[in-house]
C-alpha cells in the first residue's frame, strides 16, 4: 500500500534547516520560515504565520506562486508535461480504462477490485435518473438559453431535493452526494440540450457504460434508437478521463472555497460549474470553435497569428497556452491522437475541422508561440472531437462540466476530510481611500461631468 504524504512528509526534517529567512530591509528585522516537502513538486514555503509573526501579507494575484491547501489526488508538473492521478499518468488512464475506473480512484485513492468496480458503477447506474419536480425547473428557461446557466441552476435547485446528503460531516452522506452528481450530470446536461431542441427527455440507460449513456441521452429520440459507434464511445470516454481533474484550477478552487464554509455540496458544484463557464477556462472548447468560424479560411490564419501576438489587440489564440503547462499539455498529446483518429475513421471532411488542423500546424513552427511556450490545450482538441461526434458548440462546456464533477467532488471530499481546512479568507492589498469625512448630498460640490444611466432602461446614452 503507497505510503500517504500526509503522514511523513510535510514536516520539516531536523537535521538541515529547511526554512527560508525573510529580512525586513527598513528594519532589519528577521523571522524564519519552515519550508514544506511533498512527494513531488517544489517545496512550500510555510507562510501561515507571516501575519501574525512579520505583519506582512503576501501579494500573488492568480494564486501562481500559492499552495492553497494540500491534496494527494492529483499532480501536475507543467515543465515536464507531466499530469498524475493518485500517481497514475493520464495517458495510462486514458488509453486503458473507463471513466468510472477513474471517478473511483480519484474519490477513494485507489483503483478498485473488480467487486468495488462492480458495486461502484451499479450504484452510479442508480442514480442516473432525475426527480420530476427537478425536471419540471427546465421549463422555467427560455429555450434560448446557454446550457451552461440552465446547468448553474439547475445543478445548484439539486441542493433543495436531497436532505438525506446534506449531513456534511457524515462520511456515507458524503459519498452519497459524491456518486448522486456523478450520476445525475449527464442527465442534467442533456436535458439542457434536449430542451433547447423542444424534444422530449429521454430516460438515461442502465444498459450503457457512462460514457455511452451521455451519448444516448444526448442524441437519441422518442422515435429513434441511438447507434452508439464504439470509436466515439472511446474519444468520448477519452474526453471525460482527460477532463476528469486538474488540481487547484479556477473553478476546483471554486468548489473548495465555497465549501469551506460548509456549504451544501451540491451547491458548491453549481458555483464550479459558474467558474468553469468562462472563456479563459472550460469556456475555451466553445470559444475554439467561434474562433475558427471567425477566421472561417485556411488564406486568413496568417492574418489571426498576427492578431494574437499584437500586444494593441485582445484577441488571443482559444485553445493555446496554459497557465501551469510551459511544454506539451499530455491530455492535448492524447486528445490530438485521438482527434486525428476519429477525422480518419470516420471519413470526416468537415472544412471547420481541417481549418483547426492548419491553425495548429502553423502555431506550432511560429516563433511566438515557441519562444512563449504557447502549446494547443486540451480545450482545442476537445472541441473539435465533440463537433466531429454531433455536439453543438454552445454544448462542449456542458461535456468538461461532466467530466470535471468528479474531480471537484473529490477536492470537496478531500477538503472536508482534511483536519487543517479552515475557512477560505484571502487578503488584499487596499489602494482605495483613507479615511475621510461623510458629506451630506446638500453640502457636496456640484459638477459638470455628465453621468447618465438611462441607457440601463433603453434611454439615451448621452
Ligand atoms: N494567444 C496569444 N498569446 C497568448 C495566449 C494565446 N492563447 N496565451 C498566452 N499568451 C501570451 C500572453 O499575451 C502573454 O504575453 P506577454 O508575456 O507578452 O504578456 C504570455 O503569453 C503569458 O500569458 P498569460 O496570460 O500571462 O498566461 P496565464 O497563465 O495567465 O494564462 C491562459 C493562461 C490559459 C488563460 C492563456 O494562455 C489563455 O488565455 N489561453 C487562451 C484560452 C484557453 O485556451 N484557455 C483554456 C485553458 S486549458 C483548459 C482549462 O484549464 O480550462
Amino acid at each position: 500500500m503507497k505510503k500517504h504524504a500526509r503522514e511523513n512528509d510535510i514536516r520539516p526534517a531536523r537535521a538541515v534547516r529547511h526554512s527560508f529567512t525573510l529580512t525586513d530591509n527598513e528594519t532589519g528585522n528577521s523571522w524564519e520560515f519552515p519550508t514544506l516537502h511533498g512527494t513531488l513538486g517544489p517545496k512550500v514555503l510555510d507562510t501561515r504565520k507571516l501575519f501574525s509573526q512579520a505583519g506582512v501579507f503576501t501579494y500573488d494575484p492568480g494564486f501562481a506562486s500559492t499552495a492553497s491547501c494540500t491534496s494527494e489526488i492529483t499532480y501536475i508538473d507543467g515543465d515536464a508535461g507531466l499530469l498524475l492521478h493518485r500517481g497514475y499518468a493520464i495517458d495510462d488512464l486514458a488509453k486503458n480504462t473507463d471513466y468510472t475506473d477513474v471517478c473511483y480512484l480519484l474519490l477513494h485513492g485507489e483503483l478498485p477490485s473488480p467487486e468495488e468496480k462492480l458495486e461502484f458503477d451499479s450504484d452510479i447506474t442508480r442514480h442516473t435518473m432525475l426527480h420530476e419536480q427537478l425536471v419540471s425547473f427546465y421549463s422555467g428557461f427560455m429555450r434560448s438559453a446557454h446550457p451552461m446557466a440552465i446547468m448553474v441552476g439547475v445543478v445548484g435547485a439539486l441542493s433543495a431535493f436531497y436532505h438525506d446528503s446534506t449531513d456534511i460531516k457524515d462520511p456515507m452522506q458524503r459519498m452519497t452526494a459524491a456518486h448522486r452528481l456523478i450520476a445525475k450530470m449527464p442527465t442534467i446536461g442533456a436535458y439542457a440540450y434536449k430542451y433547447s431542441l423542444g424534444q422530449p427527455f429521454p430516460h438515461p440507460s442502465s444498459d450503457l457504460a457512462y460514457s455511452e449513456n451521455v451519448m444516448h441521452l444526448m442524441f437519441s429520440t422518442a422515435t429513434t434508437k441511438y447507434e452508439v459507434n464504439p470509436i466515439l464511445a472511446r474519444a468520448m470516454n477519452r474526453i471525460l478521463i482527460l477532463h476528469a481533474d486538474h488540481e487547484q484550477n479556477a473553478s476546483t478552487s471554486t468548489v473548495r472555497l465555497a465549501g469551506s464554509s460548509a456549504a451544501n455540496p451540491l451547491a458548491c458544484i453549481a458555483a464550479g460549474i459558474a467558474s468553469l463557464w468562462g472563456p479563459a477556462h472550460g469556456g475555451a472548447n466553445e470559444a475554439v470553435l467561434n474562433m475558427l468560424q471567425e477566421i472561417g479560411t485556411k488564406d486568413r490564419i496568417t492574418k489571426y497569428i498576427r492578431k494574437a501576438q499584437d500586444p494593441e489587440d485582445a484577441f488571443r489564440l482559444m485553445g493555446f497556452g496554459h497557465r501551469v503547462y510551459k511544454n506539451y499539455d499530455p491530455r492535448a498529446e492524447v486528445l490530438r491522437k485521438t482527434c486525428h483518429e476519429v477525422l480518419h475513421e470516420l471519413g470526416i471532411h468537415d472544412p471547420t475541422l481541417e481549418l483547426a488542423m492548419t491553425l495548429e500546424e502553423i502555431a506550432l513552427k511560429d516563433d511566438y508561440f515557441k519562444e512563449k511556450k504557447l502549446y494547443p490545450n486540451v480545450d482545442f482538441y476537445s472541441g473539435i472531437i465533440l463537433k466531429a461526434i454531433g455536439f453543438p458548440t454552445n454544448m462542449f462546456t456542458v461535456l468538461f462540466a461532466i467530466g470535471r464533477t468528479v474531480g471537484w467532488i473529490a477536492h470537496w471530499k478531500e477538503m472536508m476530510e482534511s483536519p487543517e481546512s479552515r475557512i477560505g479568507r484571502p487578503r488584499q492589498l487596499y489602494l482605495g481611500s483613507t479615511q475621510r469625512e461623510f458629506t451630506s448630498v446638500a453640502n457636496r460640490e456640484h459638477t459638470n461631468r455628465k453621468i447618465s444611466w438611462s441607457w440601463l432602461w433603453g434611454g439615451k446614452n448621452d
